[in-house]
């Protein structure tokens, strides 16, 4: 059995490359949630094919897993453009984006995930390609230096990032749509479970798909994740149906508390309250006492955990609410609320 820490990280894990593609929704209908995205994607991609112009560039933010790489396939799909998928890490040159941009086709989408991670030569390319369709190339060297246009097939660019904030204005402005992905509410992540389940031929009795639902960070990949554990769990435990017993006793052996969080966050929130005294506390200084690393914290740990209520950020650091001091079944300090703000 896995631990709890690989069932919850939200980065996709090797082995559920496979898996996850036989899960995707391929198309917009069968899609489910961020019904405004999905309204608002509907008429720019009705226009963008009425018009029959590329589609503008689109960039998409949001907590991880909540399915933005799976937006921008299924964007290709509607469009029936190919999808060529890089991110912004991968790109380390100017060549390497310029190699990528000239070998697109007319209509295509480069896919470009953690966008905001592309070095700052690589945007400098970026913008006349997404302004202009074009790029500059500079021929030679000192005085007899010359830039050369060179055009560009008219593709769109589908950035996603879970760090807005760290997006360059520049880069940012260039994108003529941008969407926010939110958590799901839990009807979803059952009706989502529900659909996985059929697809995987997993019988899962309705109780328990709420159980499931309720414990998934209200992110599809935490949920279709989970389905897969306990999947495993019933078939050599209970005869191969998902019941309340089956997926309960997985949860426990997972260690996914009641609220769905795992031995991290618990420590996380255990570190503010018992070596800080609720806070407030700066991440770094979080980071640096429990060992975990900063970003994870950042991007994965502390989203849920404000969205959830149990954590607050406040101008002086982060300081754990009441309902943490309750879950976690510790005594709140009387001078808790005026921390919180
Ligand atoms: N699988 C992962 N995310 C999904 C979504 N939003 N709708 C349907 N199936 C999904």
């Amino acid at each position: 059995m896995p631990k709890a820490k690989d069932i919850l990280t939200l980065e996709e894990q090797p082995d559920e490359q496979t898996f996850d593609i036989s899960l995707r929704p391929r198309n917009l209908n069968e899609y489910i949630g961020q019904e405004s995205v999905k309204e608002n994607l509907k008429i720019a991609i009705g226009a963008a094919k009425h018009r029959k112009e590329p589609l503008e560039h689109v960039l998409l933010h949001g907590s991880p897993g909540l399915g933005k790489t799976t937006l921008a396939h299924i964007i290709g799909a509607e469009l029936g453009a190919a999808v060529r998928v890089t991110s912004g890490p991968a790109l380390e040159r100017a060549g390497d984006v310029a190699a990528i941009l000239t070998n697109l086709g007319e209509g295509d989408i480069l896919f470009i995930d953690e966008v905001h991670r592309l070095p700052r030569t690589v945007e400098e390319i970026l913008y006349p390609a997404m302004e202009d369709f074009a790029i500059d190339i500079v021929v030679g060297k000192g005085p007899g230096a010359r830039t050369l246009r060179l055009d560009l097939p008219k593709a769109t660019i589908i950035g996603a990032t879970t760090r807005l904030a760290l997006l360059s204005a520049p880069l940012r402005d260039r994108f003529g749509i941008s969407y926010h992905l939110d958590y799901y509410s839990e009807k979803d992540i059952e009706i989502i479970l529900e659909r996985s389940a059929r697809i995987l031929k997993v019988p899962v009795e309705p109780e328990a798909r709420k159980l499931l639902a309720s414990r998934s960070r209200r992110t599809p990949r935490v949920a279709n994740r989970l389905l897969r554990r306990v999947r495993d769990y019933a078939q050599v435990k209970t005869g191969g149906k998902v019941n309340m017993d089956s997926a309960t006793q997985a949860l426990e052996q997972l260690g996914i508390d009641t609220f769905g969080l795992d031995a991290t966050d618990r420590r996380i929130l255990s570190c503010i309250i018992d070596q800080f005294n609720g806070g407030p506390v700066g991440l770094s200084t979080l980071g640096a006492t429990t060992g975990e690393d900063i970003q994870t914290l950042e991007d994965v740990v502390e989203p849920f955990l404000l969205q959830i209520g149990l954590l607050v950020r406040t101008p002086r650091g982060r300081v754990a609410t009441p309902l943490a001091y309750q879950h976690l079944q510790r005594n709140a300090p009387v001078d808790l609320q005026q921390r919180l703000v």
